[in-house]
């Protein structure tokens, strides 16, 4: 199959097909605008490659999910964050000298610089912490020149590596109004953020190794995504040639809304809201289920995924472990998977091939680890910050790469002409 052909107005064209390494097919239309004045309709872009990508291949039918061809499920068992990160940006695992500098990187370019701390104090205790993550990564630009030279983006990569996290926890910190706890380079990646989540300046804090391994596994999972709506917005921005630091802001405020990564937030609030009204499943699945109603099972269904999402699989087992680990007993894990369990027999989700995804067990083991539930989504942009650096990279790498631009199809009002008030 190397080309396919269109019929538009009796007349016919030919287009090329692009097949990707695992067979994924695609018509090249790039030229049908040219060739037809017609262009595409796609709303929610389901059916329109943006970009070809090597990063990260998903089998929406299958349940398959791969970084850089590493089976999700082999990396969550076997693989730090860290060399996760490592491997969606360069490409491969890193051998121990890659690793152990790769490391060492990370390790010291976590300190924000002390100015930074002034706009800490600007936001009031409400702030919402994802607001604050997508300002100060932002302004990461303002303290750091960016270039197209590739030793600078390589530099400011591992300096929004690093620097994440210590942001990420200094939000949590302003929220509850304790002193920020600085980051430490005796401390792994993930442990350190624990430590700057948890530790007070009065007493010791010796970060627990569930939590460390939890945080690990849950930052693993949500690494990379493909062309999601957060990462789409990374691309879309930098298309314009904006900054690394300003294209990750932008990917930040896609992740916040609630079909996204806020629905990890979303979810926990759904299954309180369960539990307040005395557990009653079927009203809430009746409600999901009404046209009328805006309610919508959070946690539930994917874009891509049509059978199961391999990471909430990992999670589900996860949300076991780690909550036994920790001697935690929460009601909630109960009502979500009682939820699950109903849902996954009725023929409006069957019918729809309506799964649990990824958030819907991450919000119990956040919670379960002492994590509030405003820091869920901040949780997943530190996962899914990696991901959003690889695909940035390969963007700008990728000579065929435009500036982003759909165009539309026009239904408002055709030509007419100004009125003087007087006469309206
Ligand atoms: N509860 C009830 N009905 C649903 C749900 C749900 N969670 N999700 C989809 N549907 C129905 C929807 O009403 C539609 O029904 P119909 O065909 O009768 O109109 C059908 O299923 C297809 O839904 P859609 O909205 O066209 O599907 P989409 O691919 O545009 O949206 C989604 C995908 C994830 C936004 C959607 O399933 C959803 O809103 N889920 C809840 C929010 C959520 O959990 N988001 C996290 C996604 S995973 C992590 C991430 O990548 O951010």
């Amino acid at each position: 199959m190397t080309t396919a052909k269109l019929i538009l107005d009796g007349k016919e064209y030919e287009f090329p097909v692009i097949v990707g390494s695992e067979n994924e097919v695609a018509i090249d239309i790039s030229t049908l605008r040219a060739k037809t004045g017609a262009i595409t309709y796609d709303p929610g872009y389901g059916n329109t490659g943006a970009c070809q990508s090597a990063i990260t291949y998903i089998d929406g039918d299958q349940g398959i999910l791969r970084y850089r061809g590493y089976p999700i499920q082999e990396i969550a068992a076997k693989a730090t964050f860290v060399e996760t990160c490592y491997l969606l940006i360069y490409g491969e695992l890193p051998n121990a000298e890659q690793l152990s500098a790769f490391r060492h990187q990370l390790t010291y370019h976590t300190l924000l610089h002390e100015d930074m701390k002034k706009f800490f104090d600007g936001y009031t205790a409400q702030s919402h912490p994802m607001a604050i993550m997508a300002a100060m990564l932002t302004s990461l630009s303002t303290y750091y020149a960016e270039s197209d030279d590739p030793d600078v983006i390589n530099l400011n990569i591992i300096r929004l590596l690093a620097k994440a996290k210590t942001l990420a926890a200094f939000s949590y910190k302003k929220s509850i109004g304790q002193p920020y706890i600085y980051p430490r380079n005796d401390l792994s990646y993930t442990a350190d953020f624990l430590h700057m989540m948890f530790a007070v300046p009065a007493e010791q804090y010796q970060v627990p190794d569930v939590l460390d391994r939890a945080l690990n596994l849950l930052l693993i999972l949500h690494a990379d995504h493909e062309q999601n709506c957060s990462t789409s917005t990374v691309r879309m921005v930098g298309s314009s040639r904006a900054s690394l630091f300003a294209s990750i802001g932008a990917g930040v405020c896609a992740l916040w809304g609630p079909l996204h990564g806020g629905a990890n937030q979303e979810v926990i609030e759904m299954l309180e809201m369960i539990q307040a009204d005395g557990g009653d499943y079927q009203k809430y699945m009746n409600l999901a289920k009404d046209k009328n109603s805006s309610f919508r099972l959070m946690g539930f269904g994917h874009r891509v995924y049509k059978n199961f999402d391999p990471r909430a699989k990992i999670l589900k087992a996860a949300a076991d472990d780690v909550l036994n680990a920790l001697g935690v007993q929460d009601p909630l894990l109960d009502i979500a998977k009682n939820l699950e369990e109903i849902a996954l027999k009725d023929s409006f989700f069957v019918e729809r091939k309506l799964y649990p995804n990824v958030d819907f067990y991450s919000g119990i083991i956040y919670r379960a680890m002492g994590i509030p539930v405003d820091m869920f989504t901040v949780l997943f942009a530190l996962g899914r910050l990696p991901g959003w650096i690889a695909q940035w990279k390969e963007m700008r790498g990728d000579p065929s790469t435009r500036i982003n631009r759909p165009r539309q199809i026009f239904t408002g009002a055709t030509e007419r002409h100004y009125k003087p008030v007087s006469e309206r």
